[in-house]
């Protein structure tokens, strides 16, 4: 298959079971073409941030493939993958600005400082929180 044809990510029948019993994912197929915007919404608890972490790598699939660019990362470990993951409500350091927080992985990476302030720039704009770069993350909403 012509590797450009693959969507950007694709799950394939993934499932995360976290004790054994009960499905916090079930069976779940998804594709995610690249440039596209794509919200996840349910009730709480019905596995849109364990879809997200098993994305990143943070969490392992119990059954299912997930693919990254064509490339099976399932088992890939999570500093290999080169996803980002900005949480909620934690994992924020409370210390830094909105901008601060999102450099840090670019600046511990040592990518050069102009590039850095363009990626974050990016960020914030598609985010719509380009307004509330300076903020700290207890001056912002939950969402
Ligand atoms: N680390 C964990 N250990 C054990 N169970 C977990 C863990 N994380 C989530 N769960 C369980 O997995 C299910 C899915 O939770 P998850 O956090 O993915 O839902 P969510 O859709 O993100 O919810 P919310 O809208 O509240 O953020 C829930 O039953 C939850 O209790
Ligand atoms: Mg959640």
């Amino acid at each position: 298959m012509n590797a450009s044809a693959e969507p950007l990510v694709r799950f394939i029948e993934v499932s995360k079971s976290y004790d054994g019993k009960v499905d916090a994912v079930r069976a779940l197929n998804l594709e995610v073409e690249a440039g596209e915007f794509l919200t996840l919404l349910g009730p709480s608890g019905s596995g849109k941030t364990t879809t997200l972490v098993m994305l990143a790598g943070f969490e392992q699939p119990t059954a299912g493939r997930i693919f990254v660019g064509g490339e099976d990362v399932t088992m890939v470990p999570v500093e290999k993958r080169g996803i980002g993951m900005v949480f909620q409500n934690y994992a924020l350091f409370p210390n830094m600005s909105v901008a601060q927080n999102i450099a840090f992985p670019l600046m511990v990476r040592k990518t050069p400082r102009a590039e850095v302030e363009q990626k974050v720039a990016r960020a914030l704009a598609m985010v719509r929180l380009d307004g509330l770069a300076d903020r700290r993350p207890q001056q912002l909403g939950g969402g």
